[in-house]
């Protein structure tokens, strides 16, 4: 493969290389203004690019336009996303000690902490494209570590805008997070892959779910971004073609400070409704949960959205009283043998994404690491200094569920990337026919050819089901139908108790157990 991760530099295109690249900067036409923003990068023949929100808010400082715009600062560290990077070094790593999948050759990564804003992903998408930690659109500088694909971002908005900028040159993008059933737009995202379902799928299983449990009248609340209001116009629609009827739907206002909780508590205390829909994530429910509680509200069974419906429970504990009974829609997850160990063996002195581990820990154990004493912005009051010997694995509820279905699917991402490449490795040789032009001289390939194997890939589930992209990108559906229930000690657990799966022989496609399932109205049966 020639030797690793050597820099080249276009000198022919003097115009076009920034002064700092340059050793003669006096025929410069033009000059890049490169202000610093660092990621992790791993090393190997064959690269892939990673965005993710390890904050989930960043600080947008007032620009005054007097003096160089700082650097931003990100708050909320967000521990669920630091399982999924973790689950792709670990898959990363698998492949690359696997000589039956890529032998010889060695997947690396580039990945960004984006902090959820749209402008940091762009950033992160550019300097990938470069290879370098700058950003030179429509050029490579690494030549001898061909970009594979981009692997994010998060939220479904912000993954359309990549999904324009490397639908330009073909280049793939799986997600493993943006459900939007606009993403399905081949036209619009001609390179755009996912590992959760769309939205859409949703809507109909739990338009199924109403049918199946056969009530009439069904009150609708949302919030008012794209994954709420897309979804309940999609349920709203697929519960009329079920044969029962929408007595309301509410928005939940978030630039409102009350977010019109108290309006909609009020519109479900006078409604007849004995189930409600809630799309909408957690922290978006937050405020209307609260107002239940104030507001005298007969017994609802509440039907969860996948964002919620597995979420950590300890967050919901004062709320149990309304939500014990819960019935909802939950994204699949798998088995991911040794990942547990895996993540055990992670420490602060590792060398690879030392910077974010060092985060992981002082988020985890409340400590800051003397080192970074000077520049930290994530904790405001050190509590006490880090030792880094501590104990991951004593860390109450920091690896949970909701984690494991995250993990999993940016998991199933990476294998389904690696095998379109060993695939695309094997039409180089010889070993499989393909279409001669799809099949690229070594590992010089271009986006499209590698696009041609991804769409075509199938690889096996922990369950045994196959996986495979259809030809709008998306995954094949599958949820797990859970029911929030009272544990023995008091508190809630989330218990499946059925599944909703597209790709289960017909007929099967929504089983469930009527005598699993706990109703939190009193002598509520089906
Ligand atoms: C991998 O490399 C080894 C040693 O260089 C070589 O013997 C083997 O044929 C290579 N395998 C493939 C599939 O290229
Ligand atoms: C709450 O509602 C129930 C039944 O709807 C009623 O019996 C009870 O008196 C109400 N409690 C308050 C404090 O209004
Ligand atoms: C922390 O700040 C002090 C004073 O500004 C400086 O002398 C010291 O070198 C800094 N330490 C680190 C690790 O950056
Ligand atoms: C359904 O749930 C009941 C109660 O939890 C359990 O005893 C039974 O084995 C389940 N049936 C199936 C087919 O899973």
């Amino acid at each position: 493969m020639g030797s690793l991760y050597t820099v080249v530099l276009i000198l022919t295109l003097p115009y076009l290389i920034p002064a700092s690249l340059s050793n003669d900067s006096n025929n410069m036409a033009c000059q890049l203004d490169i202000s610093h923003f660092e990621g992790v990068t791993v090393p190997g023949d064959v690269s892939i690019g990673f965005l993710y929100p390890l904050h989930l808010t960043g600080e947008n400082l007032d620009v005054t336009f007097t003096e160089r715009p700082t650097k931003i600062s990100c708050t909320a560290f967000y521990f669920h996303s630091f399982w999924s990077f973790q689950a792709t070094m670990f898959a990363i790593e698998e492949i690359n000690d696997d000589p039956n999948i890529l032998p010889n050759v060695s997947l690396g990564l580039q990945a960004y902490d984006t902090c959820n804003m749209l402008h940091l992903n762009v950033k992160a998408t550019l300097q990938i494209l470069t290879g370098l930690n700058m950003a030179i659109p429509g050029y490579r500088c690494l030549l001898d570590s061909p970009l594979s694909a981009i692997l994010g971002p998060s939220l479904s908005t912000q993954s359309m805008t990549i999904a324009h900028i490397l639908g330009l040159n073909r280049l793939p993008q799986i997600s493993w997070w943006s459900t939007s059933p606009l993403l399905s737009n081949r036209k619009r995202f001609p390179s755009f892959f996912r590992t959760v379902p769309s939205d859409r799928f949703q809507s109909s299983g739990i338009a199924q779910m109403v049918k199946y449990f056969g009530w009439s009248w069904i009150g609708l609340v949302a919030s008012d971004n794209d994954y709420g209001q897309q979804g309940i116009q999609l349920i709203g629609q697929e519960i009329v073609k079920a044969g029962a009827c929408v007595e309301f739907s509410e928005t939940i206002l978030m630039s409102k400070p009350d977010r019109n909780a108290p309006h909609i508590v009020n519109v479900i205390k006078r409604s007849t409704a004995k189930a409600v829909v809630l799309f909408c994530s957690d922290v978006d429910m937050a405020l209307v949960l609260d107002e239940w509680l104030i507001q005298n509200i007969s017994k609802k069974i509440l039907i969860a959205s996948e964002s919620w419906s597995t979420v950590n429970l300890l967050f919901f504990e004062k709320y149990s009283e309304i939500l014990i009974g819960t019935i909802g829609l939950a994204l699949t997850s798998g088995i991911l043998p040794n990942f547990e160990e895996y993540l055990n063996k992670i420490t602060p002195s590792m060398s690879v994404s030392q910077q974010w581990v060092k985060l992981l820990w002082e988020n985890a154990f409340k400590c800051t690491f003397s080192s970074t004493l000077n520049s930290t912005t994530t904790l405001k009051t050190p509590e006490k200094e880090c030792t880094g010997t501590e104990k991951l694995s004593n860390v109450h509820n920091v690896y949970n569920t909701d984690t494991l279905i995250s993990s999993y699917n940016v998991y199933i991402a990476v294998r389904a990337l690696a095998k379109a490449l060993d695939d695309l490795g094997k039409c180089s040789s010889g070993d499989i026919s393909a279409p001669s032009f799809v099949c690229a001289k070594g590992w010089n390939f271009k986006p499209w050819q590698l696009l041609y194997f991804l769409k075509k890939v199938r690889i096996r589930r922990s369950n045994g089901r196959e996986f495979y992209f259809d030809e709008n990108g998306d995954p094949p559906a599958a949820y797990d139908i859970v029911n929030w229930q009272l544990n023995l000690k008091g508190g809630i657990r989330q218990a499946k108790v059925g599944s909703y799966d597209t790709t289960a022989p017909s007929g099967e496609f929504f089983t469930i157990n009527k005598s699993a399932i706990m109703w939190s109205i009193k002598d509520y049966q089906v």
